[in-house]
């Protein structure tokens, strides 16, 4: 191999090495385009204004970015080669940015662009609030406040140096960092020989520094205890035992406590025995928050200790509970009020209720506040509410007999009622009052009720349901006497009643009774200020205004027919729908007075009866009826008769008809048998064959029967003879006898008692005197006897 051969050789070894280093140097400056400062430095304070500069190193049109995602600027040329942007009022880190506009960007051989990232902040402020605390289970740990915040990293240190006897003693220093903001610490452990420490703070970043001045502290000063441990609360009503461990054991002990929701936390007295705190002076029955500090002979206090909480134990209620009371109908219902919390001084279990004048001794439960008594008066009741140690004081209830004054009035404004009562101005003030309201009708459900101080003399309800009325009374209690002011018919906003009544109807005669029941509270829609009853008869409809306060209506002289009735509520919005209607039917007048007129007949006639069987009276009655009836033939004055009575003595009919003396087991119907004459009467045979005899008994005879007759009202008695005068008996017993005379000796004589001495007996009740029957006529007869 030649030299020549190996110089060339080598000369090609260097070349490419040249050109490796070349590449290599190229790659490690970067090949960039331009270059880029700012005349501030990258790290600026805030709001300062400042230039940003890039100088090219290639040809090219320069541009120039600023933010994120990079805005082009309006950049300025300073030379040839250098552009540069003014930066007004920076107020946060930005990134700016400068590249060369006509290359472009995807060619392998572009430069890169340049950039540079500006921060803003602040200088440290001077550490506030700086203290060193000497926590002896530990370690000094120095603390302060860093001000405002810088935006820029900051470096805290704390500078120390310690001393061991006193501040002119051999020393020692070193640096601690801190950490946190804006509250930084410092931790740092001590010799035990060390007695003295000289400290101060100081903070640095890119903008400036900051430095407390130095602060000397002897240990002893700044020593603190570890917090008490707190642990096992006992507790009775009104003290606590708190344990609580301490190492090492303090000089100093301080507790607190609070009551559940205060605010601020009580020094109570307290007392140490046997690694206890005694608290004492506490409140029955509450929750009881408890904490604890301690310190050393000197130094500082410790930290507050954990919170521990306990319940002190209940006692019996102090308080007599707040009553009232109210009587309605003979029914009572006793009232009171919950005792606060403070009083009760325990949970409420029940109440007890006691009335002297019974064995009534009811155990209300602890929901209740009101209970039913039995009605008495002038009885004491009490009222107590128990806890599970005791009764409170038995709260005494007298019933009042108040005096009664005029209504008091009302106010409404917006649903509130406010009720004012005038009180004497000279008058001594009341003891007390006491104003109660209630639902119309519901006091002793719903009374509410408040008892109010005696400068009192005016009170605003707000509760008062809409569309309700309410009623109620303040009840002034002077020295001697009770007045009841009462107010009524108070509705904080009314309506139309959203019903009418139902209708109840009493029908008798011509009179219809209406009652309605009261309407339901939600239907009411205030206070019912009238009913309205409607009767509608056949054509016409009356209307009734009836009050409020009444629930019934009486309509008399109602015309017969179908009638409705129904009724309207009214409030002063208006009057309700009609309720339910009624129906009824008033029978036809007419048809009563036939009814009545027909008992009238009746009775009239059972006078009459009554009066015919005295027989004075009949034979009056007589009398009156021969001239009152002008129809009616009198058989004593017939001529027939009065022939008859000529032979008076030879003839004669006797009939008797002592009605007085005939009862019904006498009355017995007999047949009439004809019978031939010469059997019966040959002794007195009639001659009256021949035509030319004057015909005493006309061919047509009738059937003379006497009867009686169990179901008629009188006697029948017939005797009926077809004379030319047409003389008859009449009927109705108006004869008791009959007397009929004949010129004729064998005239046919009637049957009489004086007439046959020995009368035919036909049976025990039957007794036919005579019968006497001619050929042609026949005549029959039944006497009784
Ligand atoms: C342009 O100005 C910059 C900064 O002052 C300087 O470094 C540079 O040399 C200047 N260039 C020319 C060509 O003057
Ligand atoms: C510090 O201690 C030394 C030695 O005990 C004593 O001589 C000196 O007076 C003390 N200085 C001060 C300021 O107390
Ligand atoms: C703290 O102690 C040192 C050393 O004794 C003393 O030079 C310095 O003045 C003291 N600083 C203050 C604030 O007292
Ligand atoms: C509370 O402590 C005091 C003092 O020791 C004591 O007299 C009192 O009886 C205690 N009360 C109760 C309820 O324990
Ligand atoms: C009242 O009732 C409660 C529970 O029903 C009961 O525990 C209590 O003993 C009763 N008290 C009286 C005095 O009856
Ligand atoms: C209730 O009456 C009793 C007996 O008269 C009395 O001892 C008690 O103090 C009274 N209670 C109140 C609260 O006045
Ligand atoms: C009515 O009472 C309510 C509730 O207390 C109150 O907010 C309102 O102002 C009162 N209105 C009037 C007019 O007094
Ligand atoms: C009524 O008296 C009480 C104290 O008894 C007082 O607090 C209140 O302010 C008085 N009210 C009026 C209206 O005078
Ligand atoms: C009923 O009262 C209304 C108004 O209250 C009155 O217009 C009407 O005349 C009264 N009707 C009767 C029958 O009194």
């Amino acid at each position: 191999m030649s030299t020549l051969h190996r110089a060339a050789h080598v000369t090609m070894i260097m070349k490419l090495l040249l050109s490796i280093l070349t590449a290599l140097l190229q790659t490690c400056t970067g090949d960039k385009s331009c270059k880029i400062w700012s005349s501030a430095g990258h790290v600026v304070q805030r709001t300062s204004t400042f230039r940003v500069y890039c100088t090219f190193n290639v040809e090219c049109r320069p541009s120039m970015y600023a933010g994120h995602p990079p805005k082009p600027q309006e950049h300025q040329k300073h030379n040839s080669t250098t552009i540069y942007l003014d930066v007004v009022s920076l107020t946060e880190g930005r990134t700016f940015s400068c590249d060369c506009d006509d290359i472009k960007s995807n060619t392998d051989d572009k430069p890169d662009s340049c950039g540079l990232d500006i921060s803003a902040g602040y200088p440290p402020d001077l550490p506030t609030t700086f203290s060193c605390v000497y926590h002896i289970s530990f370690a000094v740990v120095c603390s302060w406040a860093s001000g405002q915040e810088t935006y820029i990293r900051n470096d805290q240190q704390l500078w120390v140096r310690t001393f061991t006897h006193n501040a002119s003693g051999g020393s020692k220093s070193f640096r601690v960092s801190a950490e946190g903001s804006p509250s930084a610490r410092a931790r740092f452990t001590l010799d035990s020989s060390v007695q003295v420490i000289s400290v101060r703070a100081r903070v640095t970043n890119k903008l400036g520094s900051a430095e407390t001045p130095e602060t000397n502290y002897t240990l002893s000063d700044i020593m603190m205890p570890s917090a008490p441990v707190l642990h096992q609360v006992d507790c009775s009503s009104r003290n606590c035992s708190v344990k609580l461990k301490q190492s090492p054991s303090t000089h100093h002990l301080d507790i607190n406590y609070k009551v559940e929701d205060d605010a601020h936390w009580t020094h109570p007295h307290w007392v140490v025995a046997n690694g206890s705190a005694l608290v004492q002076s506490l409140l029955p029955y509450k929750p009881h928050h408890f904490r604890a500090r301690s310190r050393f002979k000197t130094g500082l206090w410790s930290d507050w200790s954990r919170t521990v909480s306990r319940w002190t134990q209940e006692e019996a209620p102090a308080r007599a509970l707040d009553t009232w009371y109210a009587v309605e109908d003979r029914s009572m219902r006793v009232y009171w009020k919950k005792l606060e919390v403070s009083a009760a001084r325990g949970n409420i279990l029940n109440y007890i209720i006691t009335s002297q004048n019974s064995t009534f001794r009811p155990n209300a439960s602890s929901d209740k506040q009101n209970y039913p008594v039995p009605f008495c008066l002038n009885c004491d009741i009490t009222v107590s509410a128990c806890n599970k140690r005791g009764c409170s004081p038995p709260a005494n209830i007298t019933i009042h007999t108040a005096k009664t004054k005029p209504l008091l009035v009302s106010v409404i404004n917006n649903h509130n009622v406010t009720i004012s009562w005038r009180q004497g101005v000279s008058a001594p003030l009341p003891l007390e009052h006491v104003i109660e309201w209630f639902p119309k009708g519901q006091k002793l459900d719903e009374l509410q009720w408040l008892r109010l101080d005696p400068n009192i003399s005016h009170f605003v309800i707000k509760d008062m349901e809409p569309f309700v009325c309410y009623d109620g009374a303040v009840y002034v209690f002077n020295k001697n006497s009770v007045e009841r002011l009462e107010f009524t018919d108070i509705n904080t906003a009314v309506m139309v009643p959203t019903a009418g009544p139902s209708v109840e109807e009493k029908l008798e005669g011509t009179t219809v009774t209406v009652t309605w029941p009261e309407l339901h509270i939600s239907q009411r829609g205030g206070c019912i200020t009238k009913y309205t009853v409607y009767l509608k008869e056949s054509s016409s409809e009356k209307a009734y205004n009836v009050s409020a306060s009444q629930r019934s209506l009486v309509l008399r002289d109602l015309t017969p027919g179908s009638h409705s009735i129904w009724i309207t509520a009214s409030t002063a919005k208006g009057e309700s729908q009609p309720g339910q209607k009624v129906n009824f039917f008033i029978q036809q007048d007419s048809e009563m007075v036939l009814i009545v007129t027909l008992a009238l007949v009746f009775i009239l006639l059972m006078f009459i009866l009554c009066a015919y069987q005295m027989s004075a009276v009949k034979e009056r009655i007589l009398v009156h009826f021969q001239f009152c009836l002008p129809d009616i033939p009198d058989p004593a004055n017939s001529k027939w008769a009065k022939d008859c009575l000529k032979e008076k003595g030879k003839v004669n009919l006797q009939l008797q008809l002592s009605t007085s003396t005939v009862s019904e087991e006498d009355l017995v119907f007999v047949d009439i048998q004809e019978l031939p004459r010469p059997l019966l009467l040959p002794q007195t045979s009639l001659s009256l064959d021949s035509e030319s005899s004057t015909p005493l008994y006309p061919r047509s005879t009738y059937i003379k029967s006497f009867s009686h007759d169990s179901d008629s009202s009188g006697h029948t008695q017939t005797c009926s003879l077809d004379t030319n005068e047409t003389d008859y008996i009449s009927s109705h017993g108006t004869s008791d006898m009959l007397e009929v005379g004949e010129d004729d000796e064998d005239l046919p004589t009637f049957p009489s008692h004086s007439f046959f001495q020995e009368p035919l007996d036909f049976g025990p009740k039957l007794t036919l005197d005579a019968v006497r029957i001619d050929g042609t006529d026949f005549f029959s007869l039944v006497i009784d006897q």
